[in-house]
């Protein structure tokens, strides 16, 4: 059968939608690019926000209205699988099957059972179950998105993700250590470890053995760093998202000493106020937040900070706003991404009364955008002239000599391979920069040594 599969949301569900379609293809399945093309079609959806699963909901309307056309199997997996159960049933006329968060292991099966006749099936599980779904990468690519946290223990005053993802689970680091060490034999040079709140790794159960290997460390999350970096062929280590209360000393020391590691963080900051941050219950204040900021910055000069910012939270004043503002300067974020805030039936910000009307979301998100545009250019702009490491992505589209990669900072570089050289995806190759916008830096191919991160 042809399947295509959607993926909406966090870098989580890409990873899980990747492991759907090797369950899919390693029982004769084969996906396709587009939904003229497929069988069927199935759709990974996220709760975060009003507006993601509007757009989801939208997308499997469209898609049970073509089986009046053609034959066609329409499933929903992931965050609204699991928080509308089986109600989702209702709301999405036609669909065929609905599989939670833990769950997708078994959407093979339940694909073949609704070929074979059956329809509205489901597999929810319960989000809080500690078996572990399976772990299977696609082949071919130099970079991989390793999950070692499930679910989340936090309770942010905003958030859905704790209901549909339920409590953290870590995976045992052998078994993160060994399917690591496989990527790296089937040439991927770049790994994300991910977790909701991944430096949460292994803090609420055991996940080395009674008496692991010698290590430089005592914490579990950086202990799994070193173990990662000991693999030959990873050339670079990231991991998101973070959270100010992981910037343990250890983590700070762990950035500093293992090469490896990419000098970028995605650590979210939600505000920059403390009366909201404290309505949010993040469990830190923008002054922890700034010292998380300035250790890690510390061990590693021009380490680079990316974020997601709430506008618009119940009770944000102008006064709170403007210290987001200021907050998201004095961070020097190379980017992030704003949210206008979305209330999530269930969770306890959904009850605040004192809220903030679309249009001032609005204004206030147009604001922390242009604030972000002029800071990206300014940035980016002082990195001209530098010769930095990049790992080499691939060809463009349109222009086979004109190539994509990051910086350790994750900041997309443009560079033309000149003719006769050879240079291949996941390779660390040198470009000097020559221009930049606030999202993109341009530049060519150098040679010579004498690198600088940035
Ligand atoms: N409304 C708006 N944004 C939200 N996020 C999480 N919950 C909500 C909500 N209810 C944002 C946070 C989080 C990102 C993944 O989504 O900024 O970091
Ligand atoms: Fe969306 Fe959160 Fe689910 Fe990721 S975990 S898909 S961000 S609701």
């Amino acid at each position: 059968m042809k399947f295509l599969l959607h993926t909406y949301g966090c870098q989580m569900n890409v990873r899980d939608s990747e492991t759907v379609a090797a369950l899919l293809e390693a029982v004769g399945h084969i996906q396709v690019r587009s939904e003229a093309e497929a069988d069927a079609v199935i759709i990974n959806t996220c709760s975060v926000r009003g507006k993601a699963e509007d757009k989801a909901l939208g997308k499997a309307g469209l898609l049970c209205a073509e089986k009046r056309d053609r034959p066609l199997i329409v499933g929903i997996m992931g965050c609204m699988a699991q928080r509308l159960g089986e109600s989702i049933f209702k709301t999405v006329r036609g669909l065929d099957f609905s599989v939670g968060t833990r769950r997708y292991g078994s959407v093979p099966r339940l694909l073949a059972r609704v070929a074979a006749g059956e329809t509205q099936i489901s597999d929810l599980g319960d989000a809080g179950e500690v078996t572990d779904p399976p772990h299977v990468h696609l082949d071919g690519s130099h970079a991989a998105f390793v999950t070692i946290l499930l679910g989340c223990n936090r309770r942010c005053a905003y958030c859905i993700v704790p209901d549909v993802r339920g409590p953290e689970h870590s995976r045992p680091a052998a078994e993160i250590v060994a399917e690591i060490r496989e990527l790296a034999a089937r040439g991927v040079r770049e790994v994300t470890l991910l977790g909701q709140s991944v430096m949460n790794y292994g803090r609420a159960h055991a996940v080395w053995p009674a008496s692991p290997a010698p290590s430089s460390f005592s914490e579990p999350f950086p202990r799994l760093l070193e173990a990662v970096a000991a693999i030959p062929g990873i050339h670079r280590i990231r991991f998101t998202s973070g959270h100010p209360s992981g910037c343990t000393d250890e983590l700070v020391r762990a950035v500093r000493d293992i090469p490896q590691i990419c000098a970028h963080l995605h650590l979210p900051v939600q505000s920059g106020s403390d009366r909201i941050l404290a309505r949010m219950r993040r469990g830190y204040t923008r002054a922890d937040y700034l010292d998380a900021v300035a250790r890690l910055r510390a061990a590693r000069p021009g380490f680079a900070l990316t974020s997601d910012v709430i506008v618009g939270f119940p009770g944000e004043t102008e006064e709170d706003f403007t210290a987001t503002r200021t907050l998201m300067d004095e961070a020097a974020f190379d980017n992030a991404f704003v949210f206008k805030y979305s209330p999530r039936p269930g969770t306890p910000a959904a009850a605040l009364a004192e809220t903030v009307d679309a249009a001032e979301k609005m204004r206030r998100n147009q604001i922390l955008l242009a604030d972000l545009d002029r800071r990206g250019q300014a940035l980016n702009k002082a990195r001209i002239g530098r010769t930095v490491e990049v790992l080499a992505d691939g060809p463009s589209l349109r222009n086979a000599s004109r190539w994509s990669g990051r910086t350790t900072g994750n900041t997309i570089v443009i560079f033309e391979i000149p003719a006769g050289r050879h240079v291949t995806p996941g390779d660390l190759v040198s470009v000097t920069l020559t221009r930049a916008t606030p999202q993109t830096l341009y530049g060519e191919l150098n040679t010579s040594s004498g690198l600088t991160p940035w």
